[in-house]
């Protein structure tokens, strides 16, 4: 395998550092609109969404948005994989984990540490700053390459590249694609977004063919576990079989579960919505954008005691842990992310997210689940030029090559914590049967910040109060490529 020191460019810490000086600005002016946001919100999104869908949580994640600015840069050191790697026995689920003080309690200091950058200290800290992002690169390329066999093609190491073909379904072949991901409907102006394919480095990604997929997977079944990106992926797939025939919807109408048969040949998917993985409860029970509390060491009952029954799991996570939660662990409240109470301890996302992905995992494997479970890594938003909320858009109209950004920041670390957590149940899976392997769509889709609905999640908006989407993906899009992830991974297993 390729070292992923040349995958993307190091040093590129420019952007982080102004993040993070502008981070305790922004934090305090989003803490503060945050609570009238979110009633505004609800109020204009009812009004839009009466005449077409309820499905209010889209608007949801460019919400989460909100928050990643506030993050306190990470400090965690990533040593549960690093420090056992070699010795299975070692590797411990209980890494303790160091969080660092969020970004409320960083204010305090700002004004020091700006007059401390202008007074010459500036290029030291910008150096210290890329020899970490060095640091990060180099970590990353050591945990990525143990997370494939050995033999394995890296189908996740690539750029796009020309498809004159695409797209391989449109707004019209295919009733699955939710209106907040139908631009073709609304509108979008630009369609070369759709005249791409992935093209891994050292192998070839073929374009998913929908027999090949449906032969493979008969006798199979298939579930996602997450969020609103997973639908967003699990309708790509139903749009791409839509070429050979539909499945029986069998979903309850208004549930954000979801399950189809295709019964001709017996596969079934089921979708276990489940944001944050681990089970929750709602602080205020009549309001889904109130702060859950997120019981961060308990599974989440709903899709764990099914996992079993499954094949195929897709498990995946993201923008929902930037929102304000409180967490608790064996049972009792620990801490918080954006709470206003000063008693409690505040925390980072980044706490929440492994310790949900360690849960989640754990739980696959006491399951005893005996199939593949796939982590399908975080997909980075786009928003450019201001906050989701504050006007930011998604605009591009080509992807990126991958010399024109890096994956850093907020973005890396999600996508490291997710690595080391998969790479720790890999591990306890080879004693208890479960596989575990990496899908790893993080970077490929930071690569394509043309490929959001943006304004064309709806309709023309009179009074814009409503912010663009650059979290989730237009079907038909560059998440299509996910499935031919997917198939290509579904080959190498059942080899
Ligand atoms: C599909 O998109 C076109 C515009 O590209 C639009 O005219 C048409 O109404 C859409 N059809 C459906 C079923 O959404
Ligand atoms: C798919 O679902 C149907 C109905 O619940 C069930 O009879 C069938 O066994 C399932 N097939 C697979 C492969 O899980
Ligand atoms: C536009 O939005 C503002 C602020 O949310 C609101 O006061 C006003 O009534 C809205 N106008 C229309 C035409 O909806």
């Amino acid at each position: 395998m390729k070292s992923q020191a040349s995958e993307l460019p190091v040093g590129k810490a420019q952007p982080r550092r102004k993040t993070s000086r502008l981070a305790p600005l922004i934090a305090l002016i989003i803490l503060l609109t945050i609570p009238l946001y979110y009633p505004a919100l609800r109020d204009s999104s009812k009004k839009l969404y009466e005449t077409t869908s309820p499905r209010l949580e889209d608007l949801e994640d460019p919400i989460t948005q909100t928050s990643h600015v506030e993050e306190a840069p990470p400090t965690e050191k990533p040593c549960s994989i690093d420090c056992h790697d070699d010795d299975d026995d070692k590797a411990s689920v209980d890494t303790p984990v160091v969080v660092r003080q969020p970004a409320p309690v960083m204010k305090k200091n700002d004004k020091g540490r700006r007059k401390r950058k202008k007074s010459g200290k500036g290029q030291r800290e910008d150096e210290k700053v890329q020899a970490m992002m060095r640091g990060r690169s180099s970590h990353r390329g050591k945990i990525r390459s143990r997370l494939f066999d050995e033999d394995e093609c890296d189908l996740f190491s690539g750029e796009w590249v020309p498809d004159p073909d695409g797209p391989y379904y449109t707004n019209e072949t295919c009733s699955a694609i939710q209106e907040h991901q139908n631009c073709l409907k609304f509108g979008r102006p630009d369609l070369e977004f759709l005249k791409w394919r992935w093209k891994p480095d050292e192998c070839e990604l073929p374009l998913f063919d929908p027999q090949q997929f449906l032969e493979l997977v008969t006798g199979h079944s298939l579930a996602f576990v997450g969020d609103s990106v997973a639908r967003n992926h699990m309708q790509s797939l139903i749009c791409l079989l839509s070429r050979v025939t539909n499945p029986v919807d069998m979903s309850e109408p208004g549930d954000q579960n979801k399950r189809y048969e295709y019964r001709e040949h017996d596969f079934n998917i089921t979708m276990f919505w489940s944001p944050y993985l681990v089970r929750t409860s709602k602080t205020d029970p009549n309001d889904e954008r109130r702060p859950y509390e997120l019981f961060l060491d308990e599974p989440d009952p709903h899709w764990t005691s099914q996992v079993a029954l499954f094949d195929y799991v897709i498990i995946s996570a993201g923008h929902w842990f930037f929102r304000p939660t409180y967490f608790s662990l064996h049972g009792r409240r620990m801490g918080c992310l954006y709470c206003p109470e000063p008693e409690v301890t505040h925390l980072t996302s980044y706490f929440s997210y492994r310790r949900a992905f360690r849960t989640a995992f754990q739980a696959i494997n006491d399951a005893g689940f005996g199939g593949v479970a796939f982590l399908r890594t975080y997909a980075p938003s786009h928003f450019e030029g201001a906050a989701w909320d504050k006007g930011g858009d998604c605009a591009r109209t080509r992807p990126y090559r991958r010399s024109e950004v890096a994956l850093e920041d907020y973005s890396l670390e999600m996508y490291l914590i997710q690595l080391e957590e998969l790479r720790i149940a890999q591990k306890a899976g080879r004693r208890s049967g479960g596989k575990f392997k990496l899908f790893d769509a993080t970077v490929a889709m930071l690569l394509r910040p043309d490929g959001h609905p943006s304004r064309y999640g709806h309709w023309p908006v009179i009074n814009n109060t409503m912010a663009n989407d650059c979290v989730h993906w237009c079907l038909p899009g560059p998440i299509d490529a996910w499935n031919d992830f997917l198939l290509q991974l579904f080959k190498t297993q059942l080899e």
